[in-house]
């Protein structure tokens, strides 16, 4: 069975690609490599022992689709492609709502005309803002967003919300990530940050690989046990099979058209020094670190409540954070300079 992974030679594409082909699905990759590397399709084949079907295209592209659609008639999609940057989005608000929006209406439209009626959405616990009550569910209260990248997100939903509302063809799960980290055990693929990272797990990663002189921790003075900010860092390997069990629950299900939200998360909180001391015993490296002022915009503390994901699609996250830590290591530690777009 096809199914159409939109960016899905990025990072958390690229994995959900092995966990399908795992599965028994026959994923398609649509990516118009505009932050990622071909090089993945590369760790790709070394992994699966296989090629992976591969189109060069822009989602906001109709008449490319179109013609993917209709070579592949896959019997659902998988939405990754959306550009990522918190701090790019509120430089270039256009960019973010273009890509971000254009290519999932586009989507929408083709998926309609061709009665394709599946669809995971890659959503984001940036939409709860700080939530008023931990861990978070998903019927928390909907926050302004905090970033024009959040914002796409919201609406994104809102958009998939209202499809399914007015009784269209659609059967859609928006997947609300946590922090994705890690990579795949092989160290074949994994994560690739252009220039210096935003995200705190590829940041340390770098810094002790000597790529990075030090860490900034953003804040010790929350009111968190330790001080430091706490999140929930999900595995993207575990990540990546809840696409694939949402994927086969959406399939399943009787309705024509549905719409729901859901978390993604391990459903435990750790705080910044958690991760750095849980990275220093996964790799053996002492990392260099000092404490900065907060962040802007980062929010205190946020973990998932991962009850409706194990209750509706039987998914829990397997994978421990000192796991995430060792495989992300192993893969910093792969990595030629010459592909690491530092
Ligand atoms: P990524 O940048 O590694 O992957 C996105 C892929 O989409 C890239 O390969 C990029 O080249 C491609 N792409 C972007 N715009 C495209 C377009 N118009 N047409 C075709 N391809 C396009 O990012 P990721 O970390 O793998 O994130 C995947 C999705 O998950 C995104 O929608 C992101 O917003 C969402 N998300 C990510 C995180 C995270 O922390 N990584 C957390 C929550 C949600
Ligand atoms: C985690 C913690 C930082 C870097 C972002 C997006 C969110 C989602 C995931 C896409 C925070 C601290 C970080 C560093 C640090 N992306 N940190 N030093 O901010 O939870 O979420 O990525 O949807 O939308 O906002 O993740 O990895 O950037 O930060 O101390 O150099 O690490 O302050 O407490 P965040 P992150």
């Amino acid at each position: 069975m096809n199914i159409l992974v939109t960016g899905g030679a990025g990072f958390i594409g690229s994995h959900t690609v092995v966990a399908l082909v795992e599965a028994g699905f026959t994923p398609v990759i649509v990516d118009d490599f505009s932050n990622s590397e071909r090089l993945v399709l590369d760790g790709l084949e070394k992994i699966l022992g296989r090629s992976v079907s591969c189109y060069e295209a822009d989602c906001n592209d109709a008449a490319a689709m179109r013609d993917i659609f209709e070579r592949e008639k896959p019997a659902g999609v998988i939405h990754f492609a959306a550009f990522k940057a918190v701090g790019e989005s509120m430089a270039e608000p256009l960019k973010y709502y273009r890509n971000n929006l254009g290519s999932l209406i586009t989507l929408l439209e083709i998926m309609q005309e061709t009665g394709t009626p599946n669809l995971i959405f890659s959503s984001s616990a940036t939409v709860y803002g700080q939530p008023e009550h931990l861990p978070v569910k998903e019927d928390s209260p909907a926050q302004p967003a905090m970033s024009v990248y959040g914002n796409t997100k919201r609406i994104g939903e809102e958009i998939l919300r209202d499809v399914a509302a007015a009784g269209k063809p659609f059967k859609i799960i928006s997947l609300r990530y946590f922090n994705p980290i890690g990579a795949h055990p092989s160290g074949l693929i994994g994560e690739l940050p252009r220039g210096v990272p935003n995200n705190l797990v590829p940041f340390i990663t770098q810094t002790a690989a000597g790529l990075r002189p030090q860490l900034s921790v953003f804040g010790d003075d929350y009111d968190t046990p330790d001080g430091t900010a706490i999140r929930d860092y999900i595995h993207v390997m575990d990540l990546a099979e809840a696409h694939v069990t949402a994927f086969q629950h959406l399939a399943a299900r009787p309705e024509t058209a549905l719409y729901e939200a859901v978390n993604v998360g391990t459903g435990e909180g750790a705080s910044v020094m958690q991760v750095i001391r849980s990275f220093e015993a996964a790799s053996g490296q002492k990392l260099n670190f000092h404490i900065s002022p907060r962040r802007p915009g980062d929010v205190e503390a946020v973990y998932a409540d991962v009850g409706k994901a194990a209750r509706e699609l039987g998914w829990t996250a397997r994978r421990s954070l000192h796991e995430a830590l060792t495989d992300a290591w192993r893969w910093q530690c792969g990595l030629r300079k010459e592909d690491a777009r530092i």
